[in-house]
């Protein structure tokens, strides 16, 4: 790494900007924010001796010979200075800055493109809201306020997490600052304070597809108790003290009881820890997410639900199928191949619904195809899709009456999701058309 990272601290130092440029006011404007006291020189007056008694010095003259002496003068004088757009003269470089101030991020690639400097400042300031300044004046406060009455350092950590954690940097957003230091107060009393559990859908696999606001409750999690598919890099997102205990079942192997789960939840939020239970897909959408929530609500604990793009819709979108599509489908049944009841509701939602998409159904299959067919016709279109989203994805299409035997064929494991509908192939169909045309 050739740079080290300093903030300077300007206030009341004398700086010179060298140039009338677009880019020399732009320079001086930035120093005089910062607090600097500064002289800008035109590059025709610029003579030898004028940078003396500097402790930052800009050349934005855009002249070669300026450029060379002015470089000479600071490097003798041990004056840090900044050639614009000549690396090799340059004592320290500007970086692409992020401001949500009292933060201040700053963005380099050691000279190497500016533009990705800026595009890299471009997403961090969509990702870093506005209520960031806000939020740390706020921790900022209650920091002064805790050293004040000689909290111990512990007791102050443990605050701090907490109002990270919280919902405080959401009330900023929304402008509700009064609520936002009424929970910040509180948060802020040293002592013993519940926990907080996040039922958090972690999307169909792919971990891009994971929400923002999942993202955020990942990075400050204590602990993640999570199902057996949620992919590595989705668990990737976790922050680095967060405990992952895996609770899911995969293919008929361990796992951990229904019952089991909900009371551990329970017992980590009670000792005051934040639990983000993340489930494949949508935690409502056959995943038990209501069952956990009633249980979690009826112990007294504080909890949240974020909702994930569940695999019962991806799993069509991924491969370019619409469940619905104007003129060819208006309704979507989704439900699964398990309990006992099921090829009766089978045959009922397919009748019933233009979409038809069937859950957990890769170990019953050709029944469950069978079904379908019996209850309207074995022509109608189906696709199935195995590991939605994931680097090996694999489908196959064809009429529910050959579907079975085409997913066997193409070796198609679980988690795999049926859909049957006159919506597959539709779109590639309408395409195909238009090209004949
Ligand atoms: C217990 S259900 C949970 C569904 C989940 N809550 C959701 O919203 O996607 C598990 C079933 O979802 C389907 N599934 C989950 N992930 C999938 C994926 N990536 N591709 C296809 N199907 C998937 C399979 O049918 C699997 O058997």
């Amino acid at each position: 790494m050739r740079y080290y990272p300093v903030f300077l601290d300007l206030a009341h130092q004398p700086c010179v900007v060298l140039g009338d440029g677009k880019l020399a006011m732009e320079k001086a404007a930035a120093l005089r924010e910062a607090g600097a006291e500064v002289r800008v020189i035109p590059a025709r007056n610029y003579k030898q001796g004028d940078l003396a008694g500097a402790r930052l010095v800009f050349d934005a003259s855009d002249d070669p010979a300026i450029n060379r002496q002015s470089w000479e003068e600071a490097e003798a004088a041990g004056i840090l200075i900044n050639v614009v757009d000549r690396t090799a003269q340059c004592r320290f470089i500007a970086p692409a800055i992020v401001r949500r101030d009292p933060v201040l991020i700053a963005i380099s690639t050691s000279g190497e493109s500016p533009f990705l400097a800026s595009a890299l400042r471009a997403r961090l300031e969509r990702w870093l809201g506005r209520e960031w300044g806000p939020f740390t004046e706020l921790v900022g406060r209650i920091r002064r306020g805790l050293r004040e009455r000689g909290v111990p350092i512990a007791e102050q950590t443990k605050v701090y997490r907490r109002l990270v954690r919280s919902e405080l940097r959401e009330l900023l957003r929304s402008g509700r600052g009064q609520e936002a230091e009424v929970l910040a107060a509180s948060l802020a009393r040293p002592g013993d304070h519940g926990g907080r559990v996040a039922l958090v859908g972690a999307g169909p696999g792919d971990s891009d597809l994971i929400t923002v606001k999942a993202r955020d409750l990942l990075a400050d999690a204590d602990f993640v108790l999570h199902d057996a598919l949620i992919s590595p890099e989705t668990l990737a997102l976790c922050g680095p003290g967060a405990i992952l205990e895996p609770v899911g079942k995969r293919g008929g192997g361990d796992s951990t009881g229904q019952d089991e789960i909900t009371d551990r939840m329970i017992e980590l939020a009670r000792s005051g820890h934040f639990v983000v239970r993340l489930k494949g897909g949508d935690p409502f959408v056959f995943g038990r997410g209501g069952e956990e929530l009633r249980d979690l609500i009826d112990a007294g604990i504080d909890v949240v639900v974020v909702p994930g793009v569940s695999s019962a819709v991806a799993a069509a979108s991924s491969i370019g199928v619409p469940v619905t599509l104007r003129g060819v489908a208006s309704s979507v049944a989704i439900t699964t191949a398990t309990g006992s009841d099921w090829p009766g509701r089978i045959r009922d939602l397919a009748r019933a619904s233009d979409t038809l998409v069937v859950l957990m159904c890769r170990a019953n299959l050709a029944e469950v195809a069978a079904h379908v067919a019996t209850a309207v016709g074995g022509s109608r279109p189906a696709a199935v899709v195995s590991k939605a989203t994931w680097r090996d994805q694999r489908s196959v299409e064809g009429s529910i009456a050959d579907i079975a035997q085409l997913a066997d064929q193409a070796v198609i494991e679980a988690p795999a999701t049926l859909i049957v509908g006159e919506v597959v192939g539709a779109v590639a169909a309408h395409i195909l058309q238009a090209v004949a045309l």
